[in-house]
C-alpha cells in the first residue's frame, strides 16, 4: 500500500471520508500529535489501530470529535466543572474522561465503562472531524512506544505502507500529547500532564489533583504503565545541575567513538562545545521541540545525553514526564 501525504483541503478531506466510512484509519494532524484515526463506532476499524501500532490492547484510546459535536450522545454524568473547563480550553489540547453510554465500539476504552474525549483545536483537525462526522478514535499515529509524531514526515516515517492517508496539517505547534483529566469524580484528576497545567484546570474547576502512578500499582490511565517515547538510540539523562558531568561523559562517549550527541535547552546549549540538539529556552518552545529533537537525535547518533532543562514552569512537569521516560534507561 502507498502511503498518501496530502494537504488538509476538499480533495484529501472526500478521501478521508471514504477511507473513514470503509473502516480505515487514516493520520490526522492536532496542535499537540499526530493522530491515527477511525471510526469509533467501528470495531474492526478501532482493532486495526492496535494491530497497525503494535499497542498493548488494554491501553483505552481517545475519541476526537469536532467542536459541534453533541457528547451526551457518547457520555454521560458531566459534572459542573467539566463545564467550566470545556468552556476555558476548549477546543485544545485538554482530553476529559467521563462515564461512556456505551454508544461507542467497547475496544476504544478497551472494556473499561468510561470514554476519553477530545477537542481537538487544530483547523485541519475540525475541518477533518467536521467532515466525516463521526467521533474518531486516535491514539498517537507512531509505532508503539516510540517518539510520537509532530509532523507528517514522522507519521510517514514510522507508518508508511501500513495506512492509506496522512492528512498534512504542518508541524505541531503544541509537541507533547494532551492532558488527561479524569472527570467522573467530584474534583477534577490529571491522569497525564500536559500543555493544560494542574494549576490552570485549579483556576477554573476551584480544585485539581494529580495521580501519581506507582511501578506494580493500580493504573488509572493503562497508558501510563507502559514505556513510551523512546527513540531508538541509547539514552542517557543528567539533571540541569548536572553540566560538568553530563560534558565528562560525553567526552568518554566522543573519545571510544560514539556518535554522542547532547540534548538540553537554549541557556545550556551555549555553554556547551561539541554536537548539540537545543530544545529551546520557554516551557512552550521545549514541549513544541522535543519529540522533533529525540528523532533528528536517533537519525544521527548512537546515544543521546539530554540535559534536564533548568526552566520549571507548569508546562514542564508534562515535558520532564516524557523526557524520563524517553530516556530512562539505557536501550
Ligand atoms: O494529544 C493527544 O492526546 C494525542 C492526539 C492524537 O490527540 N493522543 C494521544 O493518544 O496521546 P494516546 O493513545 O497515545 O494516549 C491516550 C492516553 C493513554 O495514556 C490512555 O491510557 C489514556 O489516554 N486513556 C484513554 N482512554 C482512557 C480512559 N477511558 N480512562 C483513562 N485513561 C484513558
Ligand atoms: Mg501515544
Amino acid at each position: 500500500m502507498e502511503t498518501k501525504i496530502l494537504p488538509v483541503d476538499e480533495n484529501s478531506l472526500r478521501l478521508a471520508k471514504v477511507i473513514i466510512e470503509h473502516g480505515g484509519v487514516v493520520g490526522m494532524p492536532t496542535e499537540t500529535v499526530y493522530g491515527l484515526g477511525a471510526n469509533a463506532f467501528d470495531s474492526s476499524a478501532v482493532e486495526s489501530i492496535f494491530k497497525i501500532k503494535g499497542r498493548p490492547n488494554d491501553n483505552p484510546l481517545i475519541v476526537h470529535v469536532h467542536a459541534e459535536y453533541d457528547l451526551n450522545l457518547l457520555v454521560s454524568e458531566i459534572p459542573d466543572y467539566a463545564r467550566k473547563l470545556a468552556k476555558v480550553y476548549l477546543p485544545g489540547p485538554l482530553t476529559m474522561v467521563y462515564k461512556s453510554k456505551g454508544a461507542v465500539s467497547g475496544a476504544v476504552s478497551c472494556g473499561l465503562d468510561t470514554l476519553a474525549i477530545r477537542i481537538p483545536s487544530h483547523e485541519g483537525a475540525q475541518k477533518f472531524l467536521k467532515y466525516v462526522n463521526l467521533p474518531i478514535a486516535a491514539p498517537s499515529a507512531n509505532v508503539s512506544k516510540h517518539v510520537s509524531p509532530t509532523s507528517a514526515d514522522h507519521v510517514y516515517a514510522d507508518l508508511n505502507g501500513r495506512i492509506e492517508l496522512i492528512l498534512d496539517g504542518g508541524k505541531c505547534s503544541g509537541g507533547i500529547e494532551s492532558t488527561v483529566l479524569d472527570c467522573t469524580g467530584k474534583v477534577p484528576v490529571i491522569l497525564r500532564s500536559g500543555l493544560v497545567t494542574r494549576e490552570m484546570i485549579a483556576k477554573v474547576a476551584g480544585d485539581c489533583e494529580e495521580y501519581v502512578y506507582r511501578e506494580g500499582g493500580k493504573a488509572l490511565s493503562p497508558g501510563m504503565k507502559y514505556k513510551h517515547y523512546s527513540p531508538k538510540c541509547r539514552t542517557k539523562l543528567f539533571a540541569s545541575n548536572e553540566l560538568s558531568k553530563a560534558m565528562e561523559y560525553y567526552g568518554e562517549q566522543i573519545k571510544k567513538g560514539v556518535r554522542a550527541v547532547i540534548m538540553c535547552d537554549s541557556l545550556t546549549a551555549v555553554k556547551v562545545a561539541g554536537n548539540v540538539l537545543d530544545l529551546g529556552c520557554t516551557g512552550a518552545e521545549i514541549a513544541a521541540n522535543l519529540y522533533g529533537k529525540l528523532r533528528e537525535g536517533e537519525e544521527i547518533a548512537d546515544e543521546i545525553i539530554a540535559i534536564e532543562p533548568e526552566n520549571q514552569d507548569g508546562v514542564m512537569v508534562g515535558v520532564m514526564n516524557r523526557l524520563k521516560k524517553a530516556c530512562a534507561e539505557l536501550k
